[in-house]
């Protein structure tokens, strides 16, 4: 093994080519008429999600662009996003999942009506988690980004927080830079509105027009909730609504009728890892996980040592397989694995619990060989998240549909979509909408048609937005734009990221996610060849 400081100086030589190519400011090739212009000032903007996305967009437009108009909506009672933790958890999830129905909105605007007990069988606790949608993080979880990466400008963590944060520690943070903005709750009544959910977004003539639901927070001793239903019109939005969505359960024959067993204590012993939160729960138990992505094995590792034993079952999946990484995907020694779930047999009586029940399974290291597994108390499935809403009708973040590389909606670029992570990356895709938006501009985005035949191309896809090389070119991307465009039409300099920050995220992943996937020839190799011949992800 190589020593740290020949590590952190090859690192630095990188960073020093990185820099020197981010500095060579474009020269702007196009005419006045070529760049893309609203169809007239865009004057209010809406930022859907307040999680470190939105928060930080709405920070961009004060700071950028302070004469437009801002609204900054989310379901949840607080600022946060994903890094709100609760006790509370989301709804029962559907067994398989099925596609949503589409909101019902009330024919007459604006609206308000209550919400009783019980009514239609449904409690107000449960309308009130199905409104905000309690976060899928749990009480021990830790984060898997280096801390340079998972923190937002201008507020600190306390000395001493561990280079593996706790959410709780991360929901402070995300907290306090909501309130160094007067974004937190009540801090900016005219800007903020939380416990809102916006149901549908339309564009209607030039503007887009948000169905907005805010409900009242229930804390347990209501007898009604109100509920207010209305719509605002805004001239261009920004949609932070993060990229996780609805928890997604698979379709696997006898899932349904064993979602239906649930204990005395109102505990469903077959749910999803969105409904995990503490390792109390699950002492001296035989746990089954299902899954093999980073929810199951970081639930694993945390159950590894309590339960009486910890079953594995998961899909082949030979890259990441291949990965070995702690952080990632390892898995606790006393993990015994299995391949995929064939079928969970039909339980033969009324039960309270699911330990009578069989599983059929695959084996892990021989898939053609099947068992039975039995005596199970409690089936965590870590099957991930798809996302469902008005916005996948649109574009899909993850994979950028539809959209240019700097988040505007292609087919109408007063819609954008910033994602943030890691958050550095969401920090100058919000200062560049804020600056395209703004008028007069500081940051101009070419013509549509142009747009598209990049997007078309290919030529700035920079791959999955998540990795880490394609965050380094898209930085250099942003820091190149953004800075010549302020040396023709004005506005601060950008900085890209600290030298120290990129050292430190860059030995965090090639420590603990890809080893030696840093190297000086693949540097290089990225900002020359053409995305179809970049590193395939994986080890090498
Ligand atoms: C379990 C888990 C662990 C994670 N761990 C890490 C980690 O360790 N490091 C890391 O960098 N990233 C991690 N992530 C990724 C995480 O998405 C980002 O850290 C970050 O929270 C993304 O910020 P965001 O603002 O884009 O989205 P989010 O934080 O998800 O915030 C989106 C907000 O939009 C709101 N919203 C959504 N739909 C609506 C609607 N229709 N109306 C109103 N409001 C709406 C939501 O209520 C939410 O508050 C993790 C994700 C999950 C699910
Ligand atoms: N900070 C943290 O510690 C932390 C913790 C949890 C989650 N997260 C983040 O949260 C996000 C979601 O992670 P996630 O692990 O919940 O979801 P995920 O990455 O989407 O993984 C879903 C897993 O379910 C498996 N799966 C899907 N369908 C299946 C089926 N029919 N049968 C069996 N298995 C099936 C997938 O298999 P394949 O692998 O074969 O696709 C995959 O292993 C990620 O961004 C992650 O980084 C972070
Ligand atoms: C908030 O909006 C109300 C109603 O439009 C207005 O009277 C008030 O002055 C605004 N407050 C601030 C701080 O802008
Ligand atoms: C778990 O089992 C161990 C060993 O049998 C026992 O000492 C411990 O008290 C048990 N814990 C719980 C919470 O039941
Ligand atoms: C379990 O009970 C419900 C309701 O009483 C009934 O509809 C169902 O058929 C029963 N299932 C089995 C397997 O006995
Ligand atoms: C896998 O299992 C099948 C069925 O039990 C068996 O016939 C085969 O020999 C096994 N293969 C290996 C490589 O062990």
């Amino acid at each position: 093994m190589r020593p740290l400081i020949f590590e952190l100086l090859l690192l630095s030589s990188l960073v020093e080519l990185a820099l020197g190519s981010s500095q060579t400011p474009f020269k702007s090739p196009l005419g006045e008429q070529e760049y893309w212009k609203p169809t007239h000032p865009i004057r209010s903007v809406a930022i859907i999600g307040a999680g470190p996305a939105g928060l930080q967009a709405a920070a961009a437009f004060a700071e950028e662009a302070p004469d437009i108009a801002v609204r900054l909506f989310d379901r949840a009672p607080v600022p946060g996003g994903n890094w709100f933790y609760s006790e509370q958890l989301p709804v029962r999830e559907t067994y398989p999942s099925s596609q949503s129905k589409p909101v019902e909105l009330p024919s007459s605007l604006p609206t308000t009506y209550f919400h009783h007990e019980g009514e239609a069988g449904v409690s107000l606790d449960e309308r009130w988690r199905e409104h905000w949608a309690p976060r899928p993080v749990w009480h021990g979880m830790k984060i898997n980004s280096a801390m340079p990466s998972t923190t937002l400008p201008g507020v600190g963590y306390p000395p001493g927080t561990p280079w593996q944060a706790s959410v709780h520690a991360v929901q402070r943070h995300v907290r306090a830079y909501a309130s160094l903005h007067a974004l937190n709750v009540l801090d900016s009544p005219n800007v903020t509105s939380y416990a809102t959910r916006v149901d549908a977004l339309e564009k209607r003539g030039d503007s887009w027009v948000l169905s907005l639901r805010r409900m009242q927070p229930f804390s347990g001793t209501e007898d009604r909730l109100r509920v207010d239903v209305w719509e605002e019109s805004f001239e261009a939005v920004v949609l932070a609504m993060g990229v996780d969505g609805n928890a997604y359960i698979p379709d696997i024959p006898g899932i349904n009728a064993w979602s239906r067993v649930r204990r005395e204590d109102g505990h469903w012993p077959l749910h999803h890892s969105q409904s995990f939160r503490h390792v109390n729960d699950y002492v001296n138990k035989t746990v089954l996980i299902v899954g093999a992505s980073v929810s199951a094995t970081g639930i694993a590792r945390e159950l590894g040592p309590h339960v009486k034993r910890l079953l594995l079952s998961s899909l082949p999946n030979p890259i990441r397989d291949a990965y070995g990484l702690d952080i990632l995907f390892g898995v606790p020694s006393n993990a015994e694995r299995f391949g995929e779930i064939i079928e969970f047999k039909p339980l033969l009586t009324n039960l309270s619990d699911i330990r009578q029940g069989k599983i059929h399974v695959r084996l892990f290291e021989n898939t053609t060989a099947t068992t039975t597994l039995e005596g199970i108390d409690e089936i965590i499935l870590a099957t991930g998240y798809r996302l469902d809403s008005f916005v996948t009708d649109l574009l899909h973040p993850q994979e950028m549909s539809n959209l240019h590389w700097t988040g505007h909606y292609l087919h109408d670029p007063t819609l954008a979509y910033v994602h943030s992570r890691p958050w550095t990356h969401g920090r100058y895709q919000c200062t560049s909408i804020a600056r395209v938006w703004r008028d007069p501009p500081t940051a101009r985005l070419p013509s549509q048609a142009e747009m598209w035949a990049d997007y078309r191309e290919g030529k700035w896809n920079f791959g999955m937005p998540l990795d880490v090389l394609p965050q380094e070119a898209l930085i250099r991307m942003y820091v190149a734009w953004l800075n010549s465009e302020a040396l023709e039409l004005g506005g601060r300099m950008i900085a890209p990221i600290p030298l120290e920050d990129r050292e430190i995220n860059t030995y965090f992943t090639s420590l603990h996610w890809r080893k030696d996937w840093f190297e000086h020839e693949k540097f290089e190799r990225f900002d020359k060849l053409p995305s179809s011949e970049w590193p395939e992800p994986g080890p090498f």
